[in-house]
């Protein structure tokens, strides 16, 4: 039997959205979150560094602070730390019972700021996330911006959490291009999504291709 066009979306699928600072991604991710319950969905709406009690005590430790406070290694620690906690205690119970996970942030993120901003520490950010992670979105949508745009257009936070916008633009330069890469690496997860437009535009785009896969 197909599902009826107005049947409710079903999951288990595992979103991730992922972007340089500023790229509008955290507004898409709610954007599609509301979609998507409008459709009568399950959806767990959630974010990294944090998603967990236990991850957002570490947020608040690895985004508050000078930027030299952590060294990288001791950042994929930290991190990874609390993306363990979080699969642990959000996102697998909700794919568990059938759920669509939303989440802002994952993987990727460290792949990008920790594993190519300063030096090349791709590897151990691998290992260890083979180690203690283990699993990848389903799909990945990738908020592409030129990150002195993010900046022009005024949607990088103002207020504390600044570490890594304090980095500056060759920092968030590099996440982008790395971004880039990975979506071309792995055209099946990612799906780059032009984030350089009308929120509602950006948003219609997503909840589109959303969707199409859950409909598959
Ligand atoms: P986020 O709250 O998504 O900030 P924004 O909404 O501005 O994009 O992420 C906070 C910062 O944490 C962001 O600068 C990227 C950084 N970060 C890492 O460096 N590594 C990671 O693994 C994650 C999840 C985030």
């Amino acid at each position: 039997m197909t599902a009826a066009a107005d049947d409710p979306p079903r999951g288990p699928l595992f979103i991730s959205f992922e972007g340089v600072d500023g790229s509008g991604k955290s507004t898409q991710a709610r954007s599609l979150a509301v979609h998507l319950r409008a459709r009568g969905a399950d959806v767990t709406l959630t974010r990294e560094p944090g998603g967990s009690p236990g991850a957002e005590e570490i947020r608040a430790l690895v985004l508050n602070g000078d930027a030299g406070r952590w060294s990288p290694e001791t950042e994929i620690l930290l991190f990874t730390a609390a993306r363990r906690d979080h699969l642990e205690r959000t996102i697998r119970p909700a794919l568990a019972r059938g759920g669509i996970v939303i989440c802002d942030r994952f993987a990727d993120s460290t792949r990008m700021y920790q594993g190519a901003t300063r030096g090349d520490l791709r590897a151990m950010v691998d290992a260890l996330h083979a180690l203690m992670i283990g699993v990848e979105p389903d799909l990945t949508f990738i908020v592409d911006m030129d990150p002195a745009r993010a900046l022009a257009r005024g949607l990088a936070r103002p207020g504390a959490e600044q570490r890594f916008e304090n980095m500056g633009l060759a920092v968030q330069e590099a996440v982008r291009a790395g971004y880039l890469a990975l979506a071309r690496a792995e055209p099946r997860r990612c799906e780059v999504v032009e984030g350089d437009r009308a929120e509602a535009d950006v948003a219609a785009d997503i909840a589109r291709r959303a969707l199409r896969r859950l409909a598959r």
